[in-house]
């Protein structure tokens, strides 16, 4: 069973993805850290995040096991993440990564849950059940200026919101592999609906699909 959850940032996707490995025993898979593990190793380098030579380098070097899961959420690594995300190398060094653990979950799970922004149109285009999950750049941008509060950052929302701004145009107007809900998606939009309903919701697709 292979369940890809898409969308943009702050839409809920990585707790909804997470919530329901747990409820289902898949395997999860957080795409984006490994975008941002190759960003971080970029910038870690010296190098500028626009320097596809490193970001090439760091992703065929990129060892999943050790990226650090606290240095990769800073603005910084966000915003560098999206750029080395739109080049098409280091997308195509990290394809074969998130394709093996889909088909074969490192535990032996039943089924995996990746959660990224191609995973039903490029990485698993023949998931069983695909969830786009979004919600407006302005409730995103509330969210994520909360959690980064929460860990002591002084940006204001707006400084947020113009960052998640260009981080969706980046991700969206790429040529290679853009942010997109797959033909046979499910649309799931955040942005009135509480977490528990957005599982309920999914659960319910799921158990559909798994008969
Ligand atoms: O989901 P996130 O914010 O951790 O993702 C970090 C960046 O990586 C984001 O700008 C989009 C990119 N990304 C991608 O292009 N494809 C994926 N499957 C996952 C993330």
């Amino acid at each position: 069973m292979i369940i890809s959850v898409d969308g943009p940032a702050a839409a809920g996707k990585g707790t909804l993805a997470r919530a329901l490995a747990e409820h289902f025993g898949y395997a999860y898979l957080d795409t984006g850290s490994l975008y941002r593990g190759v960003a971080h190793a970029v910038l870690m380098s010296g190098s500028a995040p626009q320097d596809e030579a490193a970001g090439v380098r760091a992703a065929e070097t990129l060892d999943p096991a050790k990226i650090d899961p606290v240095a990769i959420r800073t603005p910084e690594v966000s915003e560098a993440a999206s750029v080395v995300a739109a080049m098409p190398p280091v997308r195509a060094a990290i394809l074969a990564f998130q394709r093996r653990f889909a088909e074969n979950p490192p535990n032996g799970e039943p089924g995996a849950i990746l959660d990224g922004r191609d995973i039903g149109t490029v990485v698993c285009p023949d998931a069983d059940v695909k969830l786009y999950v979004t919600a407006s750049a302005e409730i995103r941008a509330h969210r994520r200026w909360l959690e980064l509060k929460g860990s002591g950052s002084e940006l204001s929302e707006t400084q947020v919101l113009a960052d998640v701004k260009d981080r969706d145009a980046r991700d969206t107007d790429r040529a290679t592999s853009p942010m997109r809900p797959a033909d046979d998606a499910h649309l799931l939009d955040t942005s009135n609906l509480s977490i528990e309903a957005a599982f309920g919701a999914a659960v319910a697709l799921i158990e559909q699909s798994r008969g």
